[in-house]
């Protein structure tokens, strides 16, 4: 049976839609064959040309039902889908369907509010710091936010997803034929956090990420060789 991840949350722009193409993009990168489900009615589908994951277009209702069907009939597979934000009964529907709920929030006290009412509602659910500063002292006003307003759910909080213009390259109609490393890279550690909820073994040696904080604040990976190169 696939593994199937929900970005859900009932705040519109806290990263959904990009987050969903990010994962899909860092588990394609690990080999993993990977569907990103779209369901949000007002985004248009992507095309699948230079793509190492599927983009799946499943506004309607049937065709969510037809994908989620032949995700658990295959073994291997990873449906990613993105939830589109302001419907609560989608989202229900959604996290009852999920092997792992992510809730995407951005530093703002209505994104963390929002978000305490979503942990409350999906206790399964895990929450993902989106668009997060990389800029010393936004990041350390961000965490104080975080620690004030989330102490008590620091089990379910994950590891940022920092701001990063090249996020937008993921959601253009057609893919570049060259990825910048760092996005990649960005897309490769939130891949390995899912991995790690799901109890994937982790890929080998291939790529070892190490995070440290550079002058800025944000995490720097290692580069494959091949990247390095490039
Ligand atoms: N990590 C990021 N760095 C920079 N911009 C981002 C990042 N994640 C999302 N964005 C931008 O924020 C906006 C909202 O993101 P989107 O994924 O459409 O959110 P949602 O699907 O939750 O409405 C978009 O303009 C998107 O390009
Ligand atoms: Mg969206």
């Amino acid at each position: 049976m696939a593994q199937i991840i929900c970005i859900i949350g009932n705040k519109g722009g806290t990263g959904k839609t990009t987050l969903s193409h990010l994962l899909a993009h860092g588990l394609g990168l690990f080999g993993k064959y990977t569907v990103a489900v779209l369901t949000d009615i007002e985004r248009q589908p992507l095309s699948k040309a230079g793509r190492n994951y599927l983009p799946f277009d499943a506004r309607q209702s049937d065709n969510l039902e037809r994908v989620v069907q032949k995700l658990r009939a295959v073994e291997q597979w990873y449906g990613v889908i993105d939830g589109g934000g302001n419907r609560p009964q989608m989202d229900t529907t959604l996290a009852g369907l999920a092997d792992l709920v992510l809730l995407p929030f951005r530093d703002s006290h209505e994104d963390v509010r929002t978000l305490i009412q979503d942990l409350e509602r999906f206790p399964q659910a895990y929450a993902l710091p989106s668009q997060w500063p990389s800029n010393a002292w936004q990041l350390q006003a961000a965490m104080r936010t975080v620690e004030n307003m989330l102490g008590r759910y620091r089990d379910r909080l994950l590891e940022p997803v920092y701001v990063q213009s090249a996020t937008k390259l993921l959601l253009q109609h057609q893919l570049p034929a060259q990825l910048p490393a760092a996005l990649n890279n960005t897309a490769r550690m939130l891949a390995l956090q899912v991995m790690e909820l799901l109890a994937i073994p982790l890929p080998e040696d291939r790529w070892i990420p190490v995070p440290k904080q550079s002058a800025d604040g944000a995490q720097r990976c290692k580069l494959t060789d091949q990247e390095q190169a490039a």
